[in-house]
């Protein structure tokens, strides 16, 4: 069992309350007041530079931080994931998905992951040699992912931040209840070459299985077939043997994994077929090297220069003593558009709680709220705030060094912006430059609109170039994060029980929908269904 501190009992959170009391908020002089602070908060790990100096944390705040993270036992919580405890309580589960990308002979679960492994290879290798036929002997061109929250979100943005890499098939998403996503997805598809890809870990999830079964009703009708050829067009990943066969889906086309692997950490299992499917498999398998590596890293590192670590206990430092609430993470990449999308449901679905691992409420904050876009678009959209805003947003800045492509020029621009927002954002613009900048023609009523205090926190990833590898190495650092910011709250990041109530309120609503009957809600809920029953009619 994890242990069970509360982060505030410790001196550590003492010392940072009274930090932060006293906190000038002035990054710029850190870097005077520190002269080695580059060197020490610029962490290099084969591709990747991690830069974590222009955070507003001083030598003084780090120490208390590792203090921290020592007090509330985190090494030993690491330990424990990695031993197979069941640290996922409320579940009665271990965590491994450490385990899907550990090829050594030290991981308990080898056999039944290389076993796995070996059928997701058998299968896109079937694929891509064109062994894989549809029903009337043709080759598969397009493969169609049906799967929401972990099902989809991590395939959907390991596949697009490899889009360079896509073989001859083209991959599809729909996650979504919403038709219009299913209809505009499979507008234009060949049932003759279209691949299913059923994805869901539970294999009861409503929106997968009434998309599962239009695309089912779908095919049947475009291809006037009979169910027998369904074995051609679907396959299912999932834990649940017995669902996926009353589906229809024979089992030898069922590729399974395992109930220590969270919904949400699941991409590096059969979840992924989808990637190995589109990249190939020895991509796929380079995605969880480049995650066992870090891992590894994760595992053995000390506190003081452990890169998850020292990212998650920052992220602490802004949300619990600072009262910074949110994180932007903006990817100077068009490939990890998906990204922040991706990490919403990683971090708010592990952290978003208000229970301790004890069972009370805690009295202080968990997880921020993520969001993001992709520079350079987010600087002509919301950058403002974060620039001039009254809140203090931190910010993770990624870009890869190398392009795929052979425009220069526009790498070039991009990798400019991604220097010089951190820099604005610490550096600011003062009054006097202002001045100034406006020269002889300066209006003194404007000169304050043009000011930017500076002094604001950044993190800056730069990674020589994307490559599965580096990719499942970036994923895998979020994870580990993830899981120690839950550690020093005392929470629970690996059930997710906040979003079961709204799945039960549905299922009755959904029948007084069928039924067109109002039943008994709150006055606010009976109304708007009324009103919803009067507009339909
Ligand atoms: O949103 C809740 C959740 O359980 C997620 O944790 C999960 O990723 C998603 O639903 C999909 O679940 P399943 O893979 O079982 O369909």
């Amino acid at each position: 069992m994890l242990p069970k501190v509360d982060p505030t009992i410790t001196k550590s959170w003492a010392n940072l309350s009274e930090l932060a009391s006293r906190h000038k908020g002035n990054i710029k002089d850190l870097f005077t007041e520190e002269s080695d602070r580059v060197a020490k908060y610029t962490h290099q790990m084969g591709d990747f530079v991690f830069d974590f100096s222009k955070n507003d944390v001083s030598n003084e705040v780090f120490n208390n931080l590792i203090g921290l993270a020592n007090e509330c036992n985190v090494q030993r919580g690491i330990e424990a994931q990695y031993s197979g405890e069941f640290i996922n309580e409320t579940e009665n589960r271990s965590v491994l998905h450490t385990s899907l990308r550990d090829c050594s002979q030290a991981n308990p679960h080898l056999k039944e992951v290389r076993n796995e492994l070996e059928k997701i290879k058998a299968f896109s290798q079937k694929l891509h040699s064109g062994k894989w036929l549809g029903y009337t002997g043709k080759q598969i061109t397009d493969i169609v992912n049906i799967g929401i929250g972990g099902s989809d979100l991590g395939p959907k943005m390991i596949t697009h931040a490899l889009q360079n890499s896509w073989k001859k098939i083209k991959p599809h998403f729909i996650s979504n209840i919403d038709a219009q996503q299913l209809n505009e997805e499979l507008d234009g598809l060949n049932p003759e070459s279209t691949l299913f890809i059923i994805a869901s870990k539970t294999f009861t999830t409503q929106e997968t299985m009434t998309n599962a079964d239009s695309a089912k009703n779908w095919f049947l009708n475009q291809s006037g077939k009979e169910e027998a050829e369904i074995a051609k067009h679907f396959v299912a990943v999932s834990t649940n043997k017995e669902a996926v066969s009353n589906f229809g889906i024979d089992l030898k086309n069922m590729f399974v994994f395992w109930d220590w692997v969270g919904g949400r950490y699941s991409l590096w299992s059969a979840i992924g077929l989808s990637i190995a499917g589109t990249v190939g498999y020895e991509k796929f398998e380079e995605l969880l090297k480049g995650a066992h590596e870090m891992d590894n890293h994760f595992k053995e590192a000390p506190m003081e220069k452990n890169i998850p670590v020292i990212a998650a206990l920052i992220g602490i430092w802004y949300n619990n003593f600072l009262n910074y609430s949110s994180l932007a993470i903006l990817p100077y990449d068009h490939r990890l558009r998906f990204l922040p999308a991706y990490l919403q449901q990683a971090d708010m679905e592990s952290n978003g709680k208000y229970v301790n691992r004890n069972g009370s409420k805690v009295n202080y904050e968990t997880g921020p709220i993520l969001w993001g876009e992709p520079g350079t678009n987010g600087q002509h959209a919301f950058y403002q705030l974060i620039h001039q805003g009254t809140k203090i947003i931190p910010t993770e800045f990624i870009a890869f060094a190398k392009s795929e492509h052979q425009q220069e020029d526009h790498h070039e621009k991009l990798l400019a912006n991604f220097f010089a927002q951190p820099k604005a954002l610490l550096m600011g613009k003062s009054q006097e430059q202002v001045k100034e900048e406006m020269g002889d023609n300066i209006i003194d009523s404007l000169v304050p609109f043009r000011v930017f205090e500076g002094n604001r926190p950044s993190t800056s990833i730069l990674i020589k170039e994307l490559t599965p590898y580096n990719v499942g190495k970036l994923i895998a650092y979020y994870e580990h994060k993830i899981f120690v910011q839950g550690l020093i709250w005392n929470i629970f990041s690996y059930d997710q029980w906040g979003v079961e109530l709204g799945k039960q309120l549905a299922k009755p609503i959904l029948k007084e929908i069928k039924e067109q009957k109002v039943g008994d809600h709150d006055e606010s809920t009976k109304s708007i269904i009324a009103y919803y029953f009067k507009m339909r009619n």
